[in-house]
C-alpha cells in the first residue's frame, strides 16, 4: 500500500474516556469558532486526509508553504490550511482553545503554538496567482486578520445530514482497497457532474489500474457550481449504469474548493495519496477558475518537485471531447479531428442550456445525468 504523505497517517480523533475528558476540558476553554471551510479542514486533518498536518498551520509552516510550497519540516505542501479567529476571539500563543462549529458543536481542542498576522495579498498572489476578482480573495477578505496554528485533538468529527455512508476516512478507503485486492487505484477528483469527457478520463485510467475511486469534492464550492447533493444523484445514476462496479468505488472528499489551479492539484494529489490512491487524474485546467491558469499549469507544476517528494502518480490528460470524425471520445493526442468535428461545451454554456430547460446533447452528457440536472435546474430556488 502506498505510504501516506510524510510517512505517517495522522489520526487526531479521540474516543471513549479520552473523548469525555477532552469535551469536559473544552467546556472551560475560550472558544474559537470555525466557519464552513475551517470545519472541512478540521475534519480532513483529524481523519488523516491531510497527513502529515496534525493541526492548523503555524507561522513557520504557513510562510514555508506560501513562499516555496514546503512545510518547515521540508515536506512538500502547496496551500495554506489555516484558522482565523473571529471578531472578539482573542487567543494567546501557549494557550488552549475549544474549536466550535457554526451549529454550536464542540469539535475539540487546539493547543495554540503560534498567533500571527498573515500577508493575505501575498497569499493571494503566491498561491492563487489571483487578484481581487479571484474567488480566493472573496474568501481571504472575509476572514479575520490573525491566524492561529497548533495541533488539534478532535472529539466530534463534523456530522452531516446526507451521504455519510460515502464519507470514508483514509483508513477506511485503504482497508477497502486491500479487501478488494486493488494494488493500484486511481482517484478522480471532481466538483462537477461526470460528463462524457470526465467519463472518458476515468475509463482510460481504469484500463491501467485495478480500481477507480470516484472522489467528488463535497466541501464548499462557488455558488454557480452544481450542489453536491445533485451531483451525488448524478454519480449514482451514471456509475450504476455505465461503470464496472466491481472496479469502481464512490467516496466523498470533504474539502472546500480553493480554485487554486496548479497548487490545488498538488493538494488534491497529496490528500488522495493519504486515502491510499496510487494515481490521480489531472486533466485540463484542474481546479481552475476563469482564466487565471494556463490549461496545463496544473500538470506542469508536478515537475517542480524533486523525485520522491510526491509518491502518488499522475495520469495526465489533454483536452478531451466527443469526436464526430472517429465517433467516440478522443483528444488531440488520439484524433486528427478539425475543430468543427469536436463537440466541446463549456460549463457556462451547459448551465445556460439547463437554465433554459434545454437538454445537453448525448455527446456531452449521458441522458440519465441530463435528466437529473434538468430537474434540479427546474426547481425555482436554484434557478
Ligand atoms: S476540478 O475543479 O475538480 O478540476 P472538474 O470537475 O471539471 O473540475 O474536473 C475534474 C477533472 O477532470 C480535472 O482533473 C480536470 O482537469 C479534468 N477535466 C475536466 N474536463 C476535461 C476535459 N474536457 N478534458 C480533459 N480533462 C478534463
Amino acid at each position: 500500500m502506498i505510504a501516506p504523505h510524510g510517512g505517517t497517517l495522522i489520526n487526531r480523533v479521540v474516543e471513549g474516556d479520552e473523548r469525555n475528558s477532552l469535551l469536559a476540558k473544552a467546556a472551560g476553554l475560550p472558544v474559537v469558532s470555525l466557519n464552513s471551510r475551517e470545519t472541512s479542514d478540521l475534519e480532513m486533518i483529524a481523519i488523516g486526509a491531510m497527513s502529515p498536518l496534525a493541526g492548523f498551520m503555524n507561522e513557520a509552516d504557513y510562510n514555508g508553504v506560501v513562499n516555496n510550497m514546503h512545510l518547515a519540516s521540508g515536506v512538500a505542501w502547496p496551500l495554506p490550511v489555516v484558522l482565523a479567529p473571529k471578531d472578539g476571539e482573542a487567543v494567546a500563543a501557549g494557550s488552549e482553545v475549544a474549536l466550535v462549529g457554526e451549529d454550536g458543536t464542540v469539535y475539540g481542542i487546539m493547543a495554540v503554538d503560534s498567533v500571527y498576522q498573515p500577508d493575505k495579498k501575498k497569499e493571494l498572489t503566491q498561491c492563487y496567482a489571483g487578484d481581487e476578482e479571484h474567488p480566493a480573495w472573496g474568501y481571504l477578505a472575509s476572514t479575520g486578520a490573525t491566524y492561529i496554528g497548533g495541533v488539534i485533538t478532535v472529539a466530534n468529527v463534523p456530522a452531516y445530514a446526507k451521504h455519510n455512508e460515502y464519507r470514508l476516512t483514509p483508513t477506511q478507503t485503504r482497508a477497502a482497497f486491500a479487501a478488494k485486492g486493488w494494488n493500484t487505484v486511481v482517484a478522480f477528483q471532481t466538483r462537477n457532474p461526470i460528463h462524457r469527457a470526465h467519463e472518458y478520463l476515468t475509463k482510460v485510467a481504469l484500463e491501467q489500474t485495478d480500481g477507480l475511486l470516484v472522489h467528488p469534492l463535497v466541501g464548499d464550492t462557488k455558488s454557480d457550481d452544481i450542489p453536491s447533493d445533485v451531483r451525488m444523484e448524478c454519480y449514482h445514476a451514471l456509475l450504476n449504469k455505465y461503470y464496472p462496479l466491481d472496479r469502481t468505488m464512490l467516496g466523498v472528499y470533504p474539502q472546500a474548493m480553493r480554485y487554486g489551479g496548479p497548487r490545488e492539484a498538488i493538494l488534491h494529489a497529496l490528500c488522495r495519496q493519504n486515502y491510499g490512491c496510487t494515481h490521480i487524474i489531472i486533466g485540463r485546467d484542474h481546479a481552475g477558475v476563469g482564466s487565471y491558469y494556463g490549461t496545463f499549469d496544473a500538470q506542469e507544476i508536478f515537475g517542480k518537485f524533486a523525485e520522491g517528494e510526491i509518491l502518488i502518480n499522475t495520469l495526465m490528460f489533454e483536452h478531451a471531447f466527443y469526436c464526430k470524425l472517429t465517433g467516440g471520445m478522443a483528444s488531440t493526442k488520439s484524433s486528427p479531428a478539425t475543430n468543427d468535428q469536436k463537440i466541446f461545451l463549456s460549463g457556462t454554456k451547459v448551465r445556460e442550456m439547463l437554465l433554459n430547460g434545454e437538454r445537453p446533447p448525448v455527446e456531452f452528457t449521458r441522458p440519465e445525468v441530463a435528466d437529473i440536472l434538468i430537474a434540479s435546474y427546474a426547481i425555482p430556488a436554484q434557478a
